[in-house]
């Protein structure tokens, strides 16, 4: 489970629809059916958010939405819903065509880009928007991005060896995690000083706002510790899925070159003359969302999670006590050739609309299900498809000669330091065109960022 988890999870099907494993000291067990999995995540009363990972969130995203307990979740659901409306997700439509371009304007022909970091950038910049109106300053966004990938790798080490005396221990790795955990509190902490100097009523239509007019209001029962939990935990959530989603789907493609081929045609012909996709194009790009449900079910980016039973219960025929650990997986249940056949293969077709029932089991569970299901998963949407469309309306992007990236173990799954070159496209849109070829691949900001991103990951083998 540690050291190659995802053999591991996909080695766990045949051994029942609940099965019993160790996570250090701990016993839990996890679901590898869908209809169990799916019990667990309706059934919210019994299998309450806790277990190793949550104990872990609780420390970084407080008592906010993704990690409070059944008692207050629906208070607090109902008080962020409004923002991630679909009505709300298409005003922010024009915003993501335009972050992604502006990044591949950076971008120059024979160039190496890191694509993980350059997809971090894209989802951070537009969650700076959405929760801060770019309130965020630029130095501030980009640590965000290198903070957060020291805090996915540590939290995952500290869920599959849950023994908090490790973790205690001064080691370098242990302190990175601790300055990372610091700064993303410090950043948020500066946002809410700054914005109640600036702008004490309230002019902003963003989520900060939201947030502090609801304190203003006391039958909202909402506190200063909550508006700093909450965009925490936004901005957490609403950068670092989204962009694990936008590169593992660059990598995907540039090892499928048919889908990418296809993905291409697409774009071309419905963006056309555009300069960008925008709410029009949207529900025309077919395959572009074909290509982003295969990436979700291929590599989700959220692929373990865990719950604590908070009663005596039954489950698949095995007794479970109060307090047991449960765990479900979108990664193990997307590659169960049980529900989808030839798991491993990347096939966008298999969502293509009129095909034969893509998910007659119900196992595709990128999102999960039930009132814990993502609040922004019609804004991630959204945001993968336009992203990729833009990207790939002005560049190919490919893996240097040798490239065999192995996919590290984190709270996320997803490229970490992925290396890419561009090749500009022939059908650029107009006034976008990719800059000349340049004598030699250059630095990017992008290649820069990946050193940080790289360097005391605080990963398996720092611990
Ligand atoms: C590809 C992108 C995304 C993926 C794959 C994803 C996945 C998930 C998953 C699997 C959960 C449930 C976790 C559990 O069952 O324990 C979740 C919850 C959540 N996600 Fe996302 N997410 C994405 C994007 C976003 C974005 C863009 C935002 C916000 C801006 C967001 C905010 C949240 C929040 C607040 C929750 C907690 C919901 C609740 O408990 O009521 N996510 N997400």
């Amino acid at each position: 489970m540690f050291r190659r988890p995802l053999d591991f999870l996909n080695s766990l099907p045949t051994r029942g629809d609940l099965v019993e494993l160790r996570l250090g000291p701990l016993r839990a067990w996890m679901a590898c059916h869908p209809d169990v999995a799916r019990r667990i995540l309706v059934e919210t009363r019994i299998f309450d958010k806790g277990g190793p990972l949550y104990n872990r969130l609780r420390p970084l995203m407080g008592n906010g939405v993704v990690t409070c307990d059944q008692d207050t979740h629906r208070r607090q659901r109902r008080l962020l819903q409004p923002g991630f409306r679909p009505s709300r997700v298409a005003d922010h439509t024009d915003l993501i065509g335009r972050e992604a371009e502006s990044l591949c304007r950076e971008w120059r022909a024979g160039d190496r880009i890191d694509v993980s970091a350059a997809a971090m950038t894209l989802t951070t910049r537009v969650m700076n928007h959405v929760l801060f109106s770019d309130s965020l300053r630029g130095a501030a966004a980009a640590e965000v991005g290198d903070c957060l990938a020291v805090i996915v790798r540590g939290l995952f080490v500290r869920t599959a060896v849950p023994v908090d005396a490790l973790f205690r221990l001064p080691t370098p790795a242990n302190r990175r995690y601790r300055r990372a955990f610091d700064r993303v509190h410090a950043i948020v902490d500066e946002v809410i000083a700054e914005r109640r100097r600036r702008s004490p009523n309230g002019d902003r239509e963003d989520m900060l706002d939201t947030l502090l007019a609801a304190t203003r209001c006391a039958a909202s029962g909402i506190t200063e510790q909550e508006v700093h939990d909450q965009l925490v935990t936004l901005l957490l959530t609403g950068s670092e899925s989204p962009s694990n989603c936008l590169a593992s789907a660059l990598d995907l493609l540039a090892r499928n070159p048919e889908a990418e081929r296809r993905l291409h045609a697409e774009v071309d012909a419905v963006v056309a003359d555009r300069p960008l996709p925008g709410p029009d194009e949207l529900p025309r790009l077919t395959y572009t969302r074909c290509v982003v449900a295969e990436t979700l079910r291929h590599r989700p980016p959220g692929w373990l999670f865990t719950r604590i039973t908070t009663k005596d219960t039954t489950l698949a025929g095995h007794r479970l006590p109060r307090g047991t650990t449960v765990l479900y997986s979108p990664y193990l249940l997307h590659h169960d050739p049980a529900s989808f056949p030839d798991p491993e293969r990347f096939l966008p077709e298999r969502w293509l609309p009129g095909r034969a029932i893509a998910d007659p089991h119900g196992a595709m569970l990128p999102f999960s299900a039930g009132n814990r299901k993502c609040i922004g998963d019609t804004f991630a949407w959204a945001e993968a498809t336009l992203a990729l469309a833009t990207i790939a309306g002005r560049w190919r992007l490919r893996h240097l000669p040798g490239h065999a990236e192995r996919l590290r173990p984190a709270a996320t799954l997803g490229p970490r330091s992925l290396v890419m070159t561009c090749e500009p496209r022939a059908h650029a849109p107009a006034g976008t065109a990719p800059g000349a070829r340049s004598l030699a691949p250059r630095a990017t900001a992008a290649t820069r960022a990946q050193d940080s991103r790289t360097a005391g990951d605080n990963g398996a083998d720092d611990v």
